[in-house]
């Protein structure tokens, strides 16, 4: 995967880039990022990048010109290069649809993905309509600019990318990709302070295991996220379990 990223403050990824996942998947060649500053795409001697809303109102707006010249340059060079592929375009946006796991999992399905950083006063509607086909926002908060939400992004669809997590750890169990939390886990020592691991798992056997795991997922869930359990994917067993859990609440 090739992961462009269009920013005001490349050196605002330097660290996310430089450490943990991303680097390692960066290193073995699974993913490439590269950073392109908007501001490298002005033609005035000031490298203006903002201005003023029309109709008036607070703050600055992220001008059209230098975004569309920045992206358009990528896609030029692309033409030039690669065989034709769908590049999704997305601007990072308090705006946007609400990321999730379903989301990365679906990006991660792409061989080259544009992220746009916004600016929370606004960037230029023309932005919008004409060049970006996609836009998301990280939660219902407002941040400072779209740099950290394109690190957030980036990070959960690297780490879905085949090859990049070890072929033990699968994220086919996680929390949000059953649709439900994940259950508690222990490791090593077996009592600590006082504090004995469940029984159950070391008993070695794996369907008791399984069976609890699956319990206590359901049962996290209920507890701290109730919504998430309308969508998840329950046996009729499992149902009863939640109605059975919901009136002893
Ligand atoms: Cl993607 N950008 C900004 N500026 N604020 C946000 C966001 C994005 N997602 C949540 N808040």
């Amino acid at each position: 995967m090739q992961i462009d990223i269009f920013t005001l403050f490349p050196q605002m990824f330097e660290s996310p880039l430089s450490s943990g996942l991303l680097q390692r998947a960066i290193d073995r060649k699974l993913v490439s990022v590269n950073l392109h500053n908007i501001r490298d795409y002005t033609h005035n001697k000031h490298r203006t990048v903002d201005d003023y809303p029309y109709g008036g109102g607070a703050g600055m707006m992220l001008k059209p010109e230098p975004v569309f010249e920045a992206v358009e340059a990528l896609q030029s060079d692309l033409s030039h290069k690669q065989e034709v592929v769908e590049v999704p375009i997305v601007l990072l946006t308090p705006q946007g649809r609400l990321f999730s796991q379903h989301i990365a999992l679906k990006l991660s399905k792409y061989s080259h993905l544009v992220l746009i950083c916004g600016h929370y006063e606004g960037i230029d509607e023309r932005v919008r309509e004409h060049l970006v086909t996609d836009e998301i926002s990280i939660g219902d908060y407002v941040l400072s600019g779209g740099e950290l939400a394109a690190m957030i992004v980036a990070d959960a669809v690297v780490r879905l990318l085949p090859g990049v997590l070890g072929s033990e750890a699968s994220p086919l169990d996680e929390s949000h990709t059953t649709g439900l939390l994940e259950y508690p886990q222990y490791t090593r020592p077996q009592v600590y302070r006082d504090w004995a691991v469940p029984e159950v798992l070391l008993s070695g056997n794996h369907t008791q295991i399984a069976q609890w795991r699956r319990e206590q997922s359901i049962l996290r869930t209920l507890k701290r996220r109730p919504e998430l359990l309308d969508k998840a994917n329950l046996c009729t067993k499992e149902k009863q379990l939640v109605v059975r859990l919901k009136q002893s609440q």
